[in-house]
């Protein structure tokens, strides 16, 4: 979906299509680089990874696994409540594997913080970060992020595999929502 079906639900477009696109090329010469002759596990966290996960793997000139985790750090709302469970968990052992967690976007840092502690409680060789997006003035926990596609300001942004009450998902960029959309909450 473009834009231009949402245009009355966003305070301002904030990064397009081809700029993420653009961002993830980068993204995958680093981790190209960074991993090379190691193998590779790629964990997507649903649902807002996907996108994500889809154009990075694809981005990539090498082979990788991809597995995919659930986890759930709160509803329909746009306030995290640093509560996390598990809803899916992983079908890959992770004893020795370097593990290179994609996600949409680190807001407060509490569910990557608190998944990273979890992997690599499993005995992964390695487990790192890579996000698209990061809210810094929103964090509440130190999260170390090795790769980042944009900082973004403190506002609840839609697109991209990010969602608003399960809505906007396949927005093929990324916007910030407008406040009259969310604020019967
Ligand atoms: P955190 O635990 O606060 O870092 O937030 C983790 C999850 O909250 C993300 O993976 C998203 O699913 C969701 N989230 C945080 N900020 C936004 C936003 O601006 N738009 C949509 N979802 C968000
Ligand atoms: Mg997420």
């Amino acid at each position: 979906m473009d834009f231009s079906h949402v245009e009355a639900d966003l305070a301002k477009t904030l990064i397009t299509e081809e700029e993420l696109h653009a961002k993830l090329q980068e993204l995958a010469r680093e981790i190209e680089a960074d991993y090379e002759g190691k193998d590779l596990l790629l964990v997507g966290v649903l649902r807002g990874a996907v996108m994500v996960m889809a154009d990075l793997a694809r981005a990539l000139q090498r082979h990788i696994e991809m597995d995919w985790m659930a986890v759930s750090s709160y509803g329909s709302g746009t306030v995290s409540s640093g509560v996390v469970r598990i809803l899916k968990d992983l079908d890959s052992d992770l004893t020795g594997r370097n593990v290179l967690i994609v996600e949409d976007i680190i807001d407060s840092g509490l569910t990557l913080s608190w998944l990273r502690a979890n992997l690599e409680s499993r005995g992964a060789a390695s487990v790192e970060i890579c996000t698209m997006l990061r809210k810094p003035d929103a964090l509440k926990v130190q999260v170390d992020v090795k790769y980042c596609g944009f900082d973004i300001p403190n506002e609840f942004v839609i697109g991209y595999g990010l969602d608003y009450a399960e809505k906007y998902r396949n927005l093929r960029g990324i916007g910030v929502l407008a406040p009259h959309v969310y604020s019967g909450e």
